[in-house]
């Protein structure tokens, strides 16, 4: 077995996000760190400095931002941690560093996700004349690279629920008609139809992948399912009752508007963000984030599990 530990360190691309891996001694797999891309679900302090560049306004060095969890605004799009923190302590690994603000040692791990981070080129959208999607970040990777550079073990979130997101409902207020809306939910039932149609097409490209790469562990992580357990079931995760109202916003139905940022002045925020799924838009808060990261976690423990490429080097 232990001839084999050299060959057993393997990167995972978690969510957009990759760890490297090795056995332990009991046939455990344990990440010395983690490689993550991604946006403002997943930016842990890029988004300041990348914004500075390009003299964009950037609230996120404001209060509220991190006063549940860091005690000061950090960067992070969110009262306290994020997916990826809850991740990376779960596996017993420090903070991902923002690679824009860090002195540039990589060996821990690095973070390269930036707020309004698309996955495709800015050309796509230019091309199509998609309007206010034409990021300046965009993540100009793929999996297929990644993997080039060595990444064995990948996490890939899907789509969330977008048709609950407060910003997408503000947009449609008073032009949606009842027939629109989920009667249940109260989130667009279209958005949500294509934000699932969108995970099943990711589900078969990483199927697809798996099948290229049979020595990879890639993980599916289920953004879509989690949120709307949160939104069906606001009282069970201790949310209020009006759980697709913002936490922190500038009025309105679901206390959001796009010209009223969290953290300005004229913003107003709720006494407890552990009350409320949304932080400040579309961003959760991290007690919803948290419960996302649980089943991440335990889908990245019992994929790498049950994984082939582990398997083998148990037998050996
Ligand atoms: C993406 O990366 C390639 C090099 O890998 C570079 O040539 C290209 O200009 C980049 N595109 C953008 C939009 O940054
Ligand atoms: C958003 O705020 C602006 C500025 O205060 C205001 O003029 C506008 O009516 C508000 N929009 C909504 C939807 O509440």
């Amino acid at each position: 077995m232990g001839s084999c530990l050299p060959c057993a360190a393997t990167s995972l691309l978690l969510l957009q996000l990759a760890v490297l891996a090795s056995l332990s001694a009991a046939g455990h797999r344990r990440y010395h760190s983690i490689f993550n891309f991604g946006d403002s679900f997943a930016d842990t302090g890029n988004k300041p400095v990348a914004y500075a560049w390009y003299s964009l306004p950037s609230n996120v060095m404001r209060p509220p931002y991190g006063e549940t969890f860091f005690g000061h605004p950090t960067g992070r799009s969110s009262d306290g941690r994020l997916i990826l923190d809850l991740i990376a302590a779960g596996l017993g690994l420090p903070f991902v560093p923002p690679y824009l603000a860090h002195g540039g040692s990589f060996g821990g791990g690095a973070n390269f996700a930036v707020a309004g981070a698309t996955a495709l080129d800015a050309g796509f959208f230019h091309d199509r004349d998609i309007p206010g999607a034409g990021s300046k970040f965009p993540l100009n990777t793929s999996l297929d690279r990644l993997m080039k550079h060595g990444a064995k073990s990948i996490v890939v979130p899907g789509m969330i629920p977008s048709g609950c997101s407060p910003p997408a409902l503000t947009s449609f207020y008073g032009r949606a008609g009842p027939a629109d809306y989920d009667a249940r939910t109260g989130c667009l039932r279209e958005i949500n139809e294509l934000a699932s149609h969108h995970n099943s097409l990711l589900q078969d490209a990483l199927h697809e992948l798996r099948s290229k790469h049979p020595d990879a562990a890639i993980v599916y992580a289920d953004f879509f399912r989690p949120v709307m357990e949160m939104v069906e079931s606001p009282r069970r995760f201790g949310f209020r009752e009006d759980v697709l109202t913002v936490c922190c916003g500038g009025g309105g139905p679901y206390n959001f508007n796009e010209s009223v940022a969290c953290g300005g002045a004229a913003a107003t925020a709720c006494e407890d963000p552990s009350a409320s799924l949304y932080f400040d838009g579309a961003h959760l808060t991290e007690a919803g984030y948290r419960h996302v990261a649980d089943g991440w976690l335990s889908s990245i423990n019992s994929c790498l599990c049950a994984h082939p490429h582990t398997m083998k080097l148990r037998r050996a």
